[in-house]
């Protein structure tokens, strides 16, 4: 069976792709499973670029045809940041997910809500020298309180409006059909099946 990188030290992001993944016939190998460690900068200015150039130094390092996602948060009330820089969304270098979500909030807090807002993702997938690219989105609001305890990032105040859920009050399988990193994998499976076997 073929073998598939999955490019990311994000351990949030593992979880949910080898889920994603998991109907694809390849075998999966994580960083940590082949003792690679290596950290890319993020210097990119799209996420394609961060996602192509995350992909590349994976595969030249390892070998193997590797797949890395770039994603981020886009709110509207904040003229779509954070955006590309959603990892590092706070003031502070060592802040954590739960910092960055407060100084989100406390960014939004003078503002009319709802404070509608989107997950984008971007897929890359470096195999032979090329990279291929698979996009997704989805769509929801911003709250002002943390609810739920599943998933990672910004997920507890992340609300999908027709469930009156957050993120992080859904099961991985339903977040594993809603979110942008779920809808991107689902355009990347045609890409699977014609290049790496089946
Ligand atoms: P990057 O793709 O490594 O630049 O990181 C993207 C950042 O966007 C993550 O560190 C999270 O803060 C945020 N993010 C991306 N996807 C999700 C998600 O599914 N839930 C919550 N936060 C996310």
């Amino acid at each position: 069976m073929k073998k598939l990188l999955i490019a990311t030290n994000n351990k949030g992001k593992v979880k949910e792709l080898q889920d994603l993944l998991k109907g694809v016939d390849v075998e999966l190998l994580t960083p940590a499973d082949i003792n690679l460690n290596l950290e890319v900068t993020e210097d990119g200015a799209t996420y394609i670029e961060n996602a192509s150039k995350k992909a590349v130094a994976f595969a030249q390092a390892s070998g193997l045809v590797s797949l890395a996602d770039d994603s981020g948060l886009e709110v509207d009330a904040l003229d779509g940041a954070p955006g590309l820089y959603s990892a590092r969304y706070h003031p502070k270098a060592g802040a954590s997910d739960a910092d960055r979500r407060a100084y989100m909030l406390e960014n939004l807090k003078d503002k009319p809500r709802p404070w509608t807002a989107h997950f984008h993702a971007t897929i890359a997938i470096a195999i032979n020298g090329k990279v291929e690219i698979a996009e997704g989105a989805c769509y929801g609001e911003i709250i002002p309180e943390e609810r739920g305890s599943n998933g990672f990032g910004y997920d507890p105040i992340f609300l999908f409006p027709e469930l009156n859920k957050t993120m992080a009050e859904l099961d991985m399988e339903t977040k594993n059909r809603l979110s942008h990193r779920a809808k991107a994998v689902v355009n990347a499976i045609p890409f699977f099946n014609s290049k790496m076997g089946r």
